[in-house]
């Protein structure tokens, strides 16, 4: 065993964990585009002020899970990034992508970083995708990444899985709101815990988000920012809601969803996973229309967006059986080497079919017959191709199917063109 370790809160992704990853990010980059949507990259890290501007300074992401420092003695604290919408807006304004159009649809498959307590589905560094619409303020927008999430869920054949929705209506609402959040938790300063005593000064929306039991009837009796609400908020949201409903996407009001991040205004929602355990969101977003003016701009970009964590996905696939039938590809041929001294040739055979297109496996460690055939069966090569005096000086190569045993003769033009359809064959399959 090594000395060394993977950093608590990192996991290793090995081969056959991989094709899933691959599989999912397939059917991401599938439907993104079938939505219109286009593939951002973005850093790793940007400049802390990014997030503390971006998500807010009051969240428990800023607040305690970043990790930033300082790549310069001098220089600006700098922080890996612990979600992508921020980098994005950054991004699309930075870069002036308005100026060329009204409207930007984008994408991301990424890694993130939250200093947060490593427990199943709760790691130090984990994985998104998500969608960001940018320019556009109808409710429309928010339904259509609301509906691009559940079209991936429903791809991966996803079942149980819960949208709660809720609106937060606008700033001044918002500013009515925590007045009135205030007044009512106030009198309870002694029931209060140590962190909801904090959030009542700084941010009380997040109250409405402890999990402490002994809160929760508190909560429960708290008023609802939806009485806060004017006419065209109300109708914004019943719209969005109209939309869902059209197009058959099971929802459900939750009047006390906050999110973890300060940008949203109006439409915000949350799926869940029942398999998931105490970590059961598997993905969120909603509205944030004044992220951009936080950054800088002069005016709002109306936005909404969402993003999904892969390894909860993941966990959820797998606990629904969902993974079970994906396997990593197997060689089509396994060059198999009877005397040594023709290993070079062997080689030279193996580069000429995969220059040819064919998956090709060969056995380096110049091992037995026995063996290379062993480790043949092993990978499930479909053929094994015998390379061996008689086939060096005659040019001619003996194929045997590894399924039915049945063994053929080709010379190597005739062998390349029917392991290439073989090849194509199985593709279509
Ligand atoms: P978020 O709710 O903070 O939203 O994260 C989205 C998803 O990322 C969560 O539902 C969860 O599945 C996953 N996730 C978050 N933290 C962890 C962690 N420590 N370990 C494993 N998975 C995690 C955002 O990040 C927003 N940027 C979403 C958004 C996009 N809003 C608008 N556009």
């Amino acid at each position: 065993m090594s000395q060394y370790q993977a950093v608590k809160g990192t996991k290793d992704i090995f081969p056959e964990e991989s094709a899933q990853w691959k599989y999912v990010e397939s059917v991401v980059h599938t439907l993104a585009s079938l939505y219109g949507f286009n593939e951002i990259r973005i850093p790793v890290f940007e400049y802390t002020e990014l997030f503390q501007r971006g998500i807010g300074s009051t969240t428990d992401i800023v607040g305690k899970e970043m990790f930033s420092f300082q790549p310069d003695p001098q220089g600006r604290s700098v922080t890996l990034r612990p979600e992508m919408t921020a980098g994005v807006m950054r991004a699309v304004l930075q870069h002036n992508l308005f100026s060329s159009a009204p409207v930007h649809k984008l994408y991301y498959i990424g890694e993130l970083f939250r200093k947060e307590r490593p427990q199943a589905g709760r790691q130090r560094q984990f994985s998104q995708f998500g969608a960001e619409l940018l320019g556009v303020s109808s409710p429309a927008a928010v339904a259509e990444v609301i509906t691009l999430m559940m079209h991936v869920f429903e791809s991966l054949g996803l079942k149980g899985l819960k949208l709660r929705i809720n609106t937060l209506g606008n700033t001044e609402e918002r500013f009515r709101y925590r007045e009135a959040l205030q007044a009512y938790f106030a009198p309870f300063n002694e029931v209060l815990d140590d962190a909801s005593k904090d959030r009542l000064e700084k941010n009380p929306l997040r109250i409405l988000d402890s999990k402490n039991p002994a809160l929760k009837e508190l909560i429960a009796g708290a008023p609802r920012l939806y009485d806060f609400l004017n006419d065209a908020s109300l109708q914004d949201f019943e719209k969005v809601l109209f939309y869902l409903s059209e197009r058959h996407i099971p929802y459900e009001i939750d009047h006390r969803l906050v999110r973890g991040l300060d940008y949203y205004c109006h439409t915000a929602f949350e799926v869940t996973s029942s398999e998931l355990g105490a970590q059961d969101a598997i993905g969120g977003g909603g509205r944030y229309d004044s992220l951009a003016r936080e950054l800088g701009s002069s005016s709002d970009v109306p936005a909404s967006g969402f993003a999904v964590g892969m390894e909860r996905l993941l966990i959820t696939m797998e606990k629904q059986g969902l993974l079970a039938s994906l396997n990593h590809p197997v060689p089509l041929v396994f060059v198999v080497v009877q005397q040594q001294e023709l290993a070079d040739h062997a080689l030279a055979i193996a580069w000429r079919l995969r220059k040819a297109g064919i998956s090709t496996e060969m056995d380096l460690a110049a091992r037995s017959m026995k063996a290379q055939m062993r480790e043949a069966n092993r990978m499930k090569a479909a053929y094994a191709l015998f390379i061996g005096a008689n086939e060096y000086t005659t040019g001619s190569y003996s194929l045997k199917n590894l399924v039915s045993s049945e063994q053929q003769i080709f010379s190597l033009e005739a062998l390349l063109e029917f392991l290439h359809e073989s090849a194509t064959k199985e593709v279509v399959d």
